[in-house]
């Protein structure tokens, strides 16, 4: 995992953008009880499966999507988001809170379930993201701040997706989505697909938001080096393969607009 990590550092380190997000050093926070929240919520969020058990149903962490604790651009950072919610969502066509945005993902990216509003784990990831956020005024959102879109007038080839899967992506998703763990059982390559992964309702699901993530930053290390229309092709033969359902899918987009690769 060390080297896995090493890997995105040094991808981040050769893109201009991602140095245009101001991203504190971890060694910076201070000694005191907000330093301390703020240490336990980059742990919560780097080590979220094996942290918080009751909340996590699958084997993944924030930061298997949120590259680097939140610091990478176009790997959905953290770094601004403090300033920037309340925000409306067009999937719930509502003004949501970071916090509901954080459930969101516990639900849905994690398969799990939302934290209390008002508890410990949540408070920490709250000031670990607005520690991350001090340097970016309020209101104003970084350059790289979700992903990079692809142009969702491709049109995926499962069958290529699947080649391009087997050549780049098995060797450490595995053959058949499901990831590899350590020989102590701890999380190595978090999987793609199967019971393990995200479910349906998660933007990872949805075929051109993945291969927006992927585009950028996978295979790891290599970020950049698929084109446009490969990270369709694959992003659709993994989103297209079995999970975990979220059946309160039925209600997003409430208000319209519902996107042509929702699920
Ligand atoms: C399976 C991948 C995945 C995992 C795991 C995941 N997320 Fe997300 N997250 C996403 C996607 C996709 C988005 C939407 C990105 C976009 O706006 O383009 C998102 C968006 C967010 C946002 C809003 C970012 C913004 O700029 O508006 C926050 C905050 C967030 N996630 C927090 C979390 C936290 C905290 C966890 C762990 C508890 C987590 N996520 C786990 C995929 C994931
Ligand atoms: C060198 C190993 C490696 C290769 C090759 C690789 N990945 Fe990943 N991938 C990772 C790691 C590690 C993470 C999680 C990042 C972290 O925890 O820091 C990840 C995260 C992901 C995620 C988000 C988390 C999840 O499990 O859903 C997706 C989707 C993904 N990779 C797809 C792909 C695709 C598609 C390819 C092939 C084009 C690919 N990866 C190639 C190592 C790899």
């Amino acid at each position: 995992m060390k080297a896995a990590l090493l890997a995105v550092g040094m991808a981040a380190a050769g893109n201009a953008s991602a140095q245009s997000l101001p991203v504190p050093d971890l060694a910076s926070i201070p000694a005191t009880p907000t330093g301390d929240a703020i240490r336990r919520g980059h742990a919560l969020i780097t080590d979220t499966h094996a942290q918080l058990p009751d909340h996590v149903g699958n084997d993944l962490n924030c930061s298997s999507c949120h590259l680097n604790g939140g610091t990478v651009a176009y790997a959905a950072p953290y770094v601004g988001v403090t300033g920037l919610f309340p925000e409306y969502r067009s999937r719930s066509a509502k003004v949501i809170s970071l916090q509901q945005r954080i459930n969101a993902c516990f639900q849905r990216s994690l398969n799990g379930t939302p934290l209390p509003w008002d508890s410990n784990e949540m408070n920490a990831m709250l000031a670990y993201m607005s520690w991350l956020s001090a340097g970016v005024p309020v209101g104003q959102p970084v350059a790289g701040r979700g992903f990079e879109p692809v142009d969702t007038s491709l049109e995926p080839d499962p069958v290529r997706g699947q080649a391009i899967y087997a050549d780049q992506c098995a060797s450490c998703h595995g053959a058949h989505g499901e990831g590899a763990t350590t020989a102590d059982g701890g999380y190595l390559y978090p999987p793609v697909w199967g019971e393990r992964s995200f479910n349906l309702g998660a933007g990872m699901a949805r075929h051109y938001t993945a291969a927006a993530f992927i585009r950028r930053n996978m295979p790891l290390g290599k970020g950049g080096t698929l084109s446009a229309q490969e990270a369709v092709d694959v992003a659709f033969y993994v989103t297209q393969q079995p999970r975990p359902d979220f059946p309160a899918r039925i209600h997003d987009w409430p208000a319209g607009g519902r996107p042509k690769d929702a699920r």
